[in-house]
């Protein structure tokens, strides 16, 4: 150990079933506000710098060492076979270190609200009190559930409690366990070697460590965290909602408090690990998720979900869900789009109501303004894309790409059949299918001439509504509805001209 490192390690207890989620996933993979709970607890203890995090892992290791692996990859999974109480656990993680000596974080795994300061203060009580064992406590108002921490007529710790195995004045203690000890490891080894199983549950008992050093005539101090949310354990999926409102809750008053406006505070959800910047404002039902990013000015919502994706100055998102993007400063998307990862929209350009991108970059200023699809693409700078064009980019095997140059003009219902190119400065007619590459400054028609068969009202649909109405437009028999245009119209050899 360093002499700045304030803990020789830290050993997460993770091993446990979490029966009471009712879950295949392992309890402590369950996601809070953007992280793992077994992630939460290891952010708020990576600052200590300890040389050693040990994850005891049982109930689904494989699935926790591969999670630890991608989140917290110096962490050490260490496996206890059999789950036989937080004391067991304890004690085989420090046999995995047998030559580590100096004070060890215990805490438990499903603890997603601890925060760095919460366990620093811990560390800074153990060292005051020159404890053996420094045990984190919380002043509560409900504490079903919960161990309850004993203390003597001086007020020192005696021990600590189960609520199955309290007596009843013992459950009306208000003060109980958090589940986070910082103990000295020779006595921590010496303590948990000698703890049975005599309780309600058969366990052995993690908490029981604090009696026995007691009996020992230990120092064992009690620190009651200043924010007892920091400490709430989180055992089934009510409990968990919980713990995500609060967390949220904190996230957002962060947020409000460095100046962002939250409409909403009761239907907007910000990840941790996303950031907004001063002056933005979020609308109601807005999800900010993983490594979002919302800078100042821009307006996210009302109902819209961004997953991973920066938000530029002065920006905004309507009614939409974005994933794996980048809005461009002043952009503005929606309502009701859908950016798929790889959209990567430029200065001041639009992709605007029902239009799903995937993998396509919009160039400064230009606009994909209604219902279209825009995938593998590259779009130029002041190009417009008229309604309801597709970007056919896959042709059942292959994905193929399209690049639109500067200032296109790509007329309505276009089909751009990838891979192709429009040049710069370039048109589309509207309806047209576009198999080849149009040069610079080229008009590209690809669609069928029109025809109009004069008469076909008056003579296939009689006295229909339609047929009066042509008459009235052009009178009775008179044939002038309009002149057949050659080229392959409705099927009528009778009647049109040239066919
Ligand atoms: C535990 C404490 C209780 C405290 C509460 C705070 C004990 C005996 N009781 O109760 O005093 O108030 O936390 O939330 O510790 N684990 C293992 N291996 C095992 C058993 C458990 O790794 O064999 C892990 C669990 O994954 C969990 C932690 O230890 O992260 C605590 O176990 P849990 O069953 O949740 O204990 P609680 O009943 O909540
Ligand atoms: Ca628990």
């Amino acid at each position: 150990m360093s002499p700045q490192q304030a803990v020789a390690a830290v050993v997460v207890l993770a091993a446990g079933q979490g029966t009471r989620m009712r879950s295949a996933t392992p309890k402590v993979l369950h996601e809070v506000g953007g992280r793992s709970m077994l992630g939460h607890v290891l952010a708020a203890t990576a600052p200590l710098g300890a040389g050693e995090t040990l994850v005891v892992v049982g109930a689904g290791r494989e699935a926790v060492a591969g999670h630890l692996a991608a989140v917290a990859p110096g962490a050490r999974p260490v496996v206890q076979d059999e789950q036989r109480g937080s004391g067991h656990a304890a004690a085989v993680a420090l046999a995995a270190v047998p030559d580590l000596g100096g004070p060890v974080l215990v805490v438990n795994g499903d603890a997603p609200l601890l925060r760095e300061r919460t366990v620093t203060d811990l560390v800074e009580a153990h060292r005051a009190a020159g404890a053996a064992l420094t045990v984190l406590t919380a002043r509560v108002a409900d504490p079903t559930g919960l161990g309850r921490i004993v203390r003597d007529g001086t007020g020192a710790v005696t021990g600590i409690v189960e609520e199955r195995d309290a007596t009843p004045e013992q459950r009306a203690i208000t003060e109980v366990n958090a589940g986070v000890y910082l103990g000295d490891a020779a006595a921590l080894r010496g303590a948990l070697a000698r703890i049975g199983q005599d309780n309600d549950q058969g366990e052995v008992y993690l908490t029981d460590a604090v009696g026995l050093l007691v009996g020992d005539g230990e120092t064992v101090a009690g620190t009651p965290a200043e924010d007892p949310d920091d400490v709430l354990g989180c055992n089934d999926r009510v409990e968990l909602a919980a713990r995500r409102r609060t967390l949220n809750d904190r996230v957002l008053d962060d947020l409000m408090r460095a100046g962002v406006t939250v409409v909403d505070p009761a239907t907007t959800w910000v990840d941790v690990t996303a950031t907004v910047a001063a002056d933005a404002l979020l609308e109601p039902g807005v999800q900010l998720r993983g490594t979002t990013s919302v800078a100042t000015g821009a307006v996210v919502g009302p109902d819209t979900t961004l997953v991973d994706t920066t938000v530029g100055e002065g920006a905004s998102v309507v009614r939409s869900h974005v994933l794996g993007s980048s809005i461009g400063p002043g952009a503005s998307v929606g309502p009701f789009s859908y950016l798929r990862p790889g959209s990567d929209l430029g200065p001041g350009s639009k992709v605007g109501a029902f239009v799903e991108t995937k993998n396509a970059r919009v160039g400064e200023g230009s606009k994909v303004p209604h219902l279209s699809y825009v995938g593998d693409a590259t779009i130029g700078r002041g190009a417009n894309v008229g309604a309801a064009t597709v970007f056919v980019n896959y042709d059942g095997v292959a994905k193929h790409h399209t690049t639109i140059g500067d200032h296109v003009r790509i007329g309505s219902d276009t089909m751009l059949v990838a891979p192709v190119t429009v040049g710069d400065g370039a048109y589309t007619a509207a309806g047209s299918v576009i198999t080849h590459d149009v040069p610079p400054g080229a008009m590209g028609v690809a669609r069928a001439a029109q025809r109009n068969v004069a008469g076909w009202v008056r003579r296939r649909r009689p006295g229909s509504a339609a047929a009066r109405a042509a008459e009235a437009a052009t009178g009775p028999g008179s044939g002038a509805e309009g002149d057949d245009a050659g080229g392959q119209g409705p099927s009528d050899t009778t009647t049109s001209r040239g066919s």
